[in-house]
């Protein structure tokens, strides 16, 4: 396996003021495969990921065991983890630095991670994302919110991760919009081979990207399950069953949208 998160439970706080964000979740990835986690606002998603992604709090206090390649993952995430391992975040307009060009912004992962050729590649990655040169010297602003969230896919992907964890990649967009970013995302895995853990609070999003996804419930996971099992309406829980009657109704018009569904 790839990555394995065991009996992961994340709690906030001290003493009687002890929040327990994540109860006992316990999942695995294979390479090249697309992992979900779905689930009602506030049920601990975002707070998995960034624990898998060794951005948690100081006022976290994190147990269980979460594993790159078998390999522990401990405290602050090195360098060569985060090569590998990247983040695209709910709101690329919250994590694009408002006073830098795109051409900075995209330019600054390569830097850091001291690859050369770096304004071949950060045209390379606009290219990739369905966005021409000239946005180099754009500002956030002066773009939409879909191109700003394909260049959060191109400054994830400039330094060629091999795991994108996704947190809610296209809720702040429009629904026609929200499909386009998510076929973009999907020729990308197919592309470069990647593996993603996808978080979204939209069960039909992670039916369109994912081979299988955990339902999560106040911090738990509910249940494990096949995208063949939830097609084929075999979940057990009534919970899971709730969201699938949610989602659907809700976003007809995606779903519709999206290739291959
Ligand atoms: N840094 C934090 N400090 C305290 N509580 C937090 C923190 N981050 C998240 N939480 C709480 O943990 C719970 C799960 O949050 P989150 O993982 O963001 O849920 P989701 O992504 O599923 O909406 C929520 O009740 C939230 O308020
Ligand atoms: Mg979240």
């Amino acid at each position: 396996m790839l990555i394995q998160v065991e009996h992961l439970s994340v709690l906030f706080g001290r003493g009687n003021h002890t929040f327990h964000a994540v109860r006992d979740v316990s999942f695995d990835v294979a390479r090249g495969r697309s992992f979900g986690l779905v689930g009602e606002s506030g049920s601990g998603k975002t707070t998995v990921l960034r624990a898998l992604g060794g951005l948690m709090d100081r006022i976290a206090h994190v147990q269980g065991d979460m594993k790159l390649e078998e390999e522990v993952l401990r405290g602050k995430r090195s360098r060569a983890f985060r090569r590998r391992v990247q983040m695209v975040f709910q709101d690329p307009y919250g994590s694009l630095h408002p006073r830098h060009t795109i051409d900075a912004i995209l330019s600054e992962p390569a830097r850091v991670h001291r690859l050369d050729r770096i304004k071949d590649r950060v045209v390379r990655a606009l290219e990739e994302v369905g966005l021409d040169a000239s946005f180099r010297f754009r500002y956030p602003h002066q773009i939409s919110g879909g191109q700003r969230q394909r260049v959060s896919v191109a400054r994830a992907l400039i330094i060629e991760p091999d795991i994108v964890l996704l947190d809610e990649p296209t809720s702040a967009l429009d629904v026609s919009v929200q499909a386009e970013v998510l076929n973009l995302l999907m020729r990308l895995k197919r592309e470069y081979h990647l593996t993603y853990v996808l978080v979204s609070h939209n069960l039909a999003v992670v039916a369109h990207m994912c081979e299988s996804l955990a339902v999560m419930k106040e911090g738990a996971v509910v249940e494990t399950m096949s995208v063949e099992q939830l097609r084929s309406h075999t979940s057990a829980q009534p919970y899971t069953k709730q969201l699938m009657t949610a989602s659907l109704g809700y976003d007809r018009a995606a779903i519709d949208s999206f290739e291959e569904f």
